[in-house]
Parts: C-alpha cells; sequence; structure tokens
C-alpha cells in the first residue's frame, strides 16, 4: 500500500510504502522560496519519482492536520473565556486567523473547513499533472502525527512522548504515552497556553523575522536571566500554573500575531525597550537579556512539564516532538537534569515531519508495520555523478575526479589547512538541519574561523555554529554525552571541547553537536577521521549550505551557484572536487 503525506502547514511531502518510509522532502527546497508556503507540487512529484510510482498507484494521501478542529476550536476558546477568565484576545486572535486567511489566501481557508479533502485532493492532482489521483484523503490529527514522527523511529519498546509547538488545530503541547508502536494519549494543553507562541512572539519582540526563532536561542546566551528579577520572570512563564498543572503563560504574551500585537507593549514594559528596531545590533541590551529571560522560561517549562509526563508514565525514556523540540538548548537542559534516562529527537521535530509522521501513522492504522530506518535524516534527492559533472560543465567549473571515496580526503586536507569547504553528498537532509549531505565544512580548531564562515555567509558575527564529531569520541569533548545524530541537543563542553575546538563553543559554553555514526554514514565519518588525521580531532564546523534568506541547496546547481555567491574555497559534489581560484570572489 502507497500512502503519500502532506504536512498542511509548512507544506513538505513524504511517501510510506508498504508501511516503510522512503522519500520526504520540503516544497522550500525545490522553488527556492525560504520558507515556501506553496502547496508541495515538487516535493510530492519527487516523492513519487523516488518510489517510482505513478500518481494512481496512491492508494491513500494523509494530511498531518485535522482542519475541521479549527472550528471546533472556537467554541472552546469561547467557553475558556467566559468560563475560565481567559482573555477575549484569544478570541479575537481565532477570529483574525480567520480574517488574514480570507484576505490574504483564500485558496488556504479551504484547509480550514469540511472541504479540505477536496482542497487536497486538487493540488495532488495538479502536482501529478492530472494523471490520475483517485486515492482517498484522510486527515491525522497535528499532534498525533508529530507523536507518530517522535516516537516510531526510536525503534523502542515503551517510552514518555511529548510534543509541543505554537499550535496545531487546537492543541499546543500534548503528551502521550508509547507502547509497542502506538500512542496513548495522556493530556494536552490548548493554544490559549503555547510554549511555541510565546517563543515566536518573543522572537518578534527581538526583531528576526518569521520562523527565526533559532536566533532567538543563540541570542540567549549573550544574556543573563539573573538580571531580569523573579517577578519579572513570573509574567512569561509560572510553574506550576493556575490553570495548569504543567506550566501557565502569561496571557498578555499570548496575544495576536496577526491583529495588534499586544504582547509588543508587554515585553516592552518588561525589559524596559520597545521591539528592536532595524539596524538595531541584537546584542545591543536588553535584547540579549530578554532572549535569556525567554528562553529560561521555555526551560522551567519544558523541565517541569517533562517531570509531570515521566512520572505519569513511569518511562524514562523520551521521544520529543513539536516545533518546540527545534530548542536545543532546552532539549540539552532535559538530558541535563537527569529527569529521563534516553532523549531522541528526531530530524524534523517541526511540521516538516508531520508529512512522514502522518503517513506512517495512517498506514499503522490500515494495518500495516510502520518501518523508519532510526537515525537516518538524508530522505531527499540525490544525483547521480553523470548529472553532477554535467552541471560542473555546464557553469564552465574545473573539476577534479576523486575516484572511490577519495573525495573524503580530499576535502579533509582542504578543511584541515582552514579552507572553508562546500560539501555535497547522497541523498539531500530533511529539515533545518545540513548533517552531511548538504553542508558547510571547516576546521574548528582554527580560532577566528567561525567569524570568517558567518562572512561567508553573510550571518550576523554573534550568531554560533556546531560541530559534527565522530559519535564514540564525543566523550572527549563534552560533559554527560548522548547520541545526537540530529544536532538538537547542545551540550557543555568541557575543558578540552573549549581548547580543540574554540570555535563551536558558544559563549555559554555549550555546544550543538552532530554525533556521526560509522556505519550510517560512512563517507562522512572518514571525513572526520581524515580531519583527525591533519589535526587532532575528528571533528568539523558545519553548517548548512545556503547564503541568508535562501534554502539549503537541493541539486547540484544550486550548490554550484551558492558556492559561487558565497566565494567558498571549494566544492566537494559527489566524487568531484572544484577549487576556486580566487576564493572570497564573486561571480
Ligand atoms: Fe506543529
Amino acid at each position: 500500500m502507497n500512502v503519500l503525506g502532506i504536512d498542511a502547514s509548512h507544506n513538505t511531502a513524504a511517501l510510506v510504502k508498504d508501511g516503510r518510509l522512503v522519500a520526504s522532502a520540503e516544497e522550500e527546497r525545490f522553488d527556492r522560496c525560504k520558507h515556501s508556503r506553496n502547496p508541495p507540487v515538487h516535493a510530492i512529484r519527487f516523492c513519487l519519482e523516488y518510489a517510482g510510482l505513478a500518481a494512481a498507484d496512491v492508494d491513500y494521501v494523509a494530511v498531518g492536520m485535522d482542519e475541521v478542529d479549527h472550528y471546533s476550536g472556537l467554541g472552546l476558546i469561547l467557553s475558556k473565556v467566559l468560563l475560565e477568565g481567559y482573555p477575549p484576545g484569544l478570541l479575537r486572535k481565532r477570529f483574525s486567523v480567520l480574517r488574514h486567511h480570507l484576505f490574504t489566501d483564500p485558496a488556504r481557508l479551504r484547509t480550514h473547513s469540511p472541504l479540505s479533502s477536496a482542497y487536497w485532493g486538487k493540488k495532488v492532482d495538479a502536482a501529478t499533472d492530472g494523471t490520475g489521483l483517485s486515492a482517498e484523503i484522510r486527515v491525522i490529527p497535528h499532534h498525533v502525527a508529530h507523536g507518530a514522527w517522535a516516537s516510531l523511529p526510536t525503534g523502542w519498546k515503551n517510552a514518555s512522548c511529548l510534543v509541543a509547538d505554537g499550535a496545531g488545530d487546537w492543541e499546543s503541547t500534548t503528551a502521550y504515552a508509547y507502547h509497542d508502536q502506538s500512542i496513548e494519549f495522556l493530556r494536552k494543553e490548548t493554544y490559549a497556553n503555547s510554549l511555541g507562541f510565546l517563543y515566536f512572539n518573543a522572537t518578534d519582540y527581538l526583531g528576526f523575522g518569521f520562523l527565526q526563532e533559532g536566533k532567538t536561542m543563540g541570542l540567549a546566551a549573550y544574556g543573563d536571566p539573573q538580571d531580569v528579577p523573579g517577578a519579572v520572570l513570573d509574567q512569561i512563564v509560572r510553574v506550576p500554573g493556575e490553570l495548569s498543572p504543567w506550566y501557565t503563560v502569561d496571557s498578555r504574551i499570548l496575544t495576536d500575531y496577526y491583529y495588534g500585537r499586544g504582547y509588543l507593549s508587554h515585553f516592552t514594559r518588561l525589559f524596559g525597550a520597545p521591539k528592536r528596531p532595524p539596524g538595531l545590533e541584537a546584542t545591543t541590551p536588553p535584547y540579549p537579556v530578554a532572549a535569556a529571560a525567554v528562553q529560561r522560561s521555555l526551560e522551567k517549562a519544558l523541565l517541569h512539564t517533562v517531570k509531570k509526563v515521566v512520572e505519569s508514565t513511569g518511562e524514562k525514556k523520551l521521544c520529543l516532538g513539536g516545533g518546540v523540540a527545534m530548542n536545543c538548548s532546552a532539549n540539552g537542559k532535559i538530558w541535563a537534569s537527569g529527569l529521563v534516562d534516553e532523549l531522541a529527537v528526531q530530524v524534523a521535530p517541526m511540521d516538516s515531519g508531520t508529512a512522514a509522521g502522518a503517513a506512517l501513522r495512517l498506514a499503522q492504522q490500515l494495518g500495516e508495520k510502520p518501518l523508519v530506518e532510526p537515525d537516518r535524516s538524508d530522505w531527499g534527492p540525490e544525483f547521480s555523478d553523470a548529472e553532477i559533472e554535467k552541471a560542473l560543465e555546464a557553469a564552465g567549473l574545473r573539476f577534479e575526479r576523486c575516484p572511490g571515496s577519495s573525495i573524503a580526503g580530499k576535502a579533509a586536507d582542504l578543511v584541515a589547512k582552514g579552507k572553508i569547504v562546500g560539501w555535497f553528498q547522497g541523498r539531500m537532509e530533511l529539515g533545518a538541519r545540513a548533517l552531511g549531505h548538504r553542508s558547510i565544512l571547516a576546521n574548528p580548531g582554527i580560532k577566528g574561523m567561525n567569524d570568517r564562515v558567518n562572512r561567508v555567509k553573510h550571518r550576523e558575527l554573534w550568531r554560533p555554529f556546531a560541530p559534527s564529531i565522530a559519535a564514540e569520541r564525543l566523550g572527549e569533548y563534552v560533559q554527560k554525552p548522548c547520541p545526537s545524530p540530529f544536532m538538537l541537543i547542545a551540550f557543555h563542553a568541557n575543558p578540552n571541547g573549549k581548547r580543540e575546538l574554540p570555535t563551536v563553543i558558544h559563549v555559554d559554553g555549550t555546544t550543538r553537536v552532530q554525533t556521526v555514526d560509522k556505519r550510517l554514514e560512512p563517507l562522512y565519518y572518514r571525513l572526520l577521521r581524515e580531519v583527525e588525521g591533519h589535526t587532532s580531532h575528528p571533528a568539523v564546523l558545519n553548517t548548512s549550505f545556503n547564503d541568508a534568506g535562501e534554502p539549503i541547496v537541493c541539486s547540484p546547481r544550486d550548490a554550484i551557484r551558492s558556492y559561487f555567491g558565497m566565494g567558498l574555497d571549494a566544492l566537494a559534489i559527489g566524487n568531484y572536487l572544484a577549487l576556486n581560484p580566487e576564493p572570497g570572489a564573486k561571480r
């Protein structure tokens, strides 16, 4: 049976064939619009082509959002406002979202109605050039899709599962007990009490753009929340909350994003400055302290919630999912706390993962055994040597052929010498992190390399970088190591880590490591060991292969364009190496 999964929020497609995940990719990689909101037409085409299927072969389409629930949510909010004293702004928020859709994207509004099946049917049909999609479209509740993706790839028998995001359908935080590939609902918080919206709104106050929460997390390391009185912190999040046994986000922070932005005046009162204006450096006081206060509040709420969920299930293995699980600093706090014995955060825990999660869950409901190869991130397209060579020749690049796996040694030699290398290998990763398939690599042992890479990528100089480290060697560089294949857990560096890898240790002494497994990533692992042969560390600085404002590169053509645009020193693409004769030059 073939199930096509669709993330109805951020527009990703996935294909599950006979219960097994085969492919998944985000639309932005194909249409080259960062955070694309376009229907995942190209992503669907890719998934079908990769699986060798025609449209007529798709048996079901699973959409990871129960849109009808948006309207039932209206009644629930109304009862919250009238009976439980929630602020009327929450009701206004729901109506203003409706208004936003009416005036800016009326077609999208149909996804918020019983017509959503027809809407997605048309989009899927368009993606397949109207070649006869007859599949039945089924809806999987958003947090169920998140929970399925958070838990099924672990291979665990029993675990606690916690999903947290801005809002999916009506929920913002949901706990499940995971047993034998099924998730059992325990309890939820509505989006009237959303940790994701807390962070989303704080990110707007700090002057960062849409979906730039990672910058807020990075900035938080520059502030000390001790500079904020406890009474002020209590006006962000309280635990245990008056309205919730988990946490209570101050309702003044959760006013509408589309209409009024009342939270900006609340943050202004708390931190004594208005929203950061364009042009003012983010590290200017009080913005780092504000970021730190919000980060600490998020961690306080999550730690308390994890404690309660683990108490409830009795399971100290934890699967984390939802956009909030992208916060590797908070994940690191959960891991360091000792509340859990094992922690799993899958690649793309945000909405992109719900395409695969919805498809896997539906396949399971239809009687199939869901199967995901664990710790894999590369679910996207790949390109043959012939395709790569053709693209290199079309761009007029001079290149060297590197047979076998010798490209790893060639690239490692350059990295060790201080060169910045574009690394394009195998299938593209799913999600926001480059994990050794579409990466830019540098030597983390050379002081000042972070500034150089930030300039090449046109990023703010205060933003941190992360390393890839041979998995079995992590304990040499951090405290309390554990597997982190998707770069989603921040560890405290030990003295050796700070000395050996200075450019990938953030100002608060943490490092957001990707552990690289020899069996799963043989070529990338070989590169790390080759780097060690020249230096003393099996590690590289690994950042995503894209210039500022662009999605991560997908095709050889994208990679060559970005290689020129950023003026990288070299491009190691498949079995080919191109050297820039004029590093830093733009074409
Ligand atoms: Fe979500």
